[in-house]
């Protein structure tokens, strides 16, 4: 189990999630931003940091939004890890 980046995300990244995660999971498409749900903890500290509430419990990621599932374990695995803030692509 692990947190699941969604749709909210995308041609956004704000990137506050990614200073408060203590293993450094998130890693940065070009659009959005991915959690490898092998190094996620689970830890809960990213969920309240993102303005537009993107970043779900994988349990609790909505009916309409389940392919983001895979698409975190798949693309954060060949995309760069990212653990410092940079502008949002929105806001
Ligand atoms: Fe990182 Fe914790 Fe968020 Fe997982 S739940 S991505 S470990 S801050
Ligand atoms: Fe995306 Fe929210 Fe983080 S918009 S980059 S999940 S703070």
């Amino acid at each position: 189990m692990a947190m699941v980046v969604t749709k909210a995300c995308d041609g956004c990244k704000y990137t506050d999630c990614v200073v408060v995660c203590p293993v450094e999971c998130f890693h940065e498409g070009s659009t959005m931003l991915y959690i490898d749900p092998d190094v996620c903890i689970d830890c809960g500290a990213c969920v309240p940091e993102c303005p537009v509430e993107a970043i779900f419990y994988e349990d609790d990621v909505p009916d309409n939004q389940r392919e983001y599932i895979q698409i975190n374990r798949e693309l954060a695995a060949v995309h760069p890890s990212i653990t410092e803030r940079k502008t949002p692509l929105c806001g």
